[in-house]
């Protein structure tokens, strides 16, 4: 009986002590330290909003540009993606932005103006001929000078998009710049902007984007300036009876994110979202091009709906009228010299 205890009690003590080694209880050993594994546990959420459709080159690029930095970060780094002024609008996104309460925004650069005063060169009328020059002026230096001025509001400039040139939509046709006189035009906020329709007579009217349509349709504004696919995709169309192609500035994007929470990321994860952010810029560029001529061809099948194009003449006529507003521009900002860099770039 004495000999069955001891057994019994030996043979418990050593299942036990198997157990605990195999448990790690007994003996155990630090792991590695492996950056792949690391942190798997934490999932990282970047809240993304923006203001138009997600059928437009900036929707379109935000759903890439998540998609992406899911597979870049093996599902670490999740990008929710708010179209439509769903969280923020034009009015309220930048202020989110910057309290934290979103992670990612993607205004227009003329909506950045009134913090970052230099951007306006990007509105100037006419500057620009080719989206190709878009590109080489806005994923250049010039580019990254122009988003280095944001560093004093606790924002990252990740990049620049683009949306594609702008056309006019009114009631009825406009032929000459002379159809503007007298008449209220929504502008996104931009001084330069502004003063682009104050200078052919008209009223410009700064309105966010989400209170368009609303508005032409209550006849509260007569017309306004967009891209053909911001035009078709938020139905512009459907109340406003004529369309201009002017080809007369450009329409582009600052990605922004919140300074801090860029700061908190870990390096791999930094690096991570900018090659995924790079080779989002340079799928969107061209998706942009193709997504504008197809919502212009859609456009152009509307049955209740003129499009006029612009004669070369005519385009000239413009541009000496729109000259005084590139004096307003150099006497409005602190580096007027950017023009200069820009125009070396550009063809004449
Ligand atoms: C946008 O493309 O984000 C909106 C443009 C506008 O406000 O006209």
């Amino acid at each position: 009986m004495k000999k069955f205890i001891i057994g019994t009690a030996a043979t418990v003590l050593i299942l036990t002590i198997i157990f605990s080694i195999q448990q790690g209880i007994l003996f155990s050993k630090t792991l590695p330290y492996d950056d792949e594994q690391s942190g798997l546990d934490t999932q990282i959420t970047i809240h993304l909003s923006h203001v138009v459709a997600e059928n437009t080159p900036k929707g379109q690029a935000a759903i890439k540009f998540a998609e992406l930095v899911e597979e870049k970060t093996k599902g670490k780094v999740k990008v929710h993606v708010y179209p439509n002024a769903s969280l923020y609008n034009d009015e309220n996104e930048f202020k989110a932005l910057q309290d934290g309460k979103v992670e990612m925004i993607i205004p227009t650069f003329s909506k950045m103006t009134a913090y970052v005063p230099d951007w306006q060169v990007l509105d100037l009328p006419y500057l620009f001929h080719t989206d190709d020059e878009v590109h080489e002026v806005l994923t250049g230096p010039i580019g990254e000078q122009l988003l280095d001025e944001l560093k004093p509001f606790n924002v990252r400039g990740l990049g620049f998009w683009h949306n594609g040139f702008k056309q006019l939509t009114a009631e009825h046709p406009i032929y000459t710049f002379e159809d503007l006189q007298g008449l209220r035009i929504r502008t996104m906020p931009s001084k330069t902007l502004e003063r682009q329709f104050s200078i052919v007579g008209a009223t410009p009217v700064p309105i966010s984007f989400s209170e368009v349509f609303t508005d032409l349709e209550s006849h509260a504004i007569d017309a306004q300036e967009n891209t053909a696919s911001n035009i078709y995709s938020k139905g512009f169309y459907k109340v406003q009876k004529n369309m201009t192609v002017t080809n007369h500035g450009i329409l582009g994007y600052s990605v922004l994110m919140n300074e801090k929470f860029w700061q908190q990321l870990p390096p791999k994860v930094q690096q991570q979202l900018m090659e995924a952010m790079q080779e989002t810029t340079e799928w969107q560029f061209k998706q942009a091009v193709l997504i504008n001529a197809e919502d212009l061809r859609k456009l152009q099948q509307q049955s209740d709906f003129d499009i006029y194009t612009m004669t070369d003449n005519e385009r000239q006529r413009w541009q000496e009228q729109f000259a005084p507003v590139y004096d307003y521009y150099r006497t409005n900002v602190k580096q007027p010299h950017i023009l200069a860099e820009i125009q070396k770039i550009i063809s004449p």
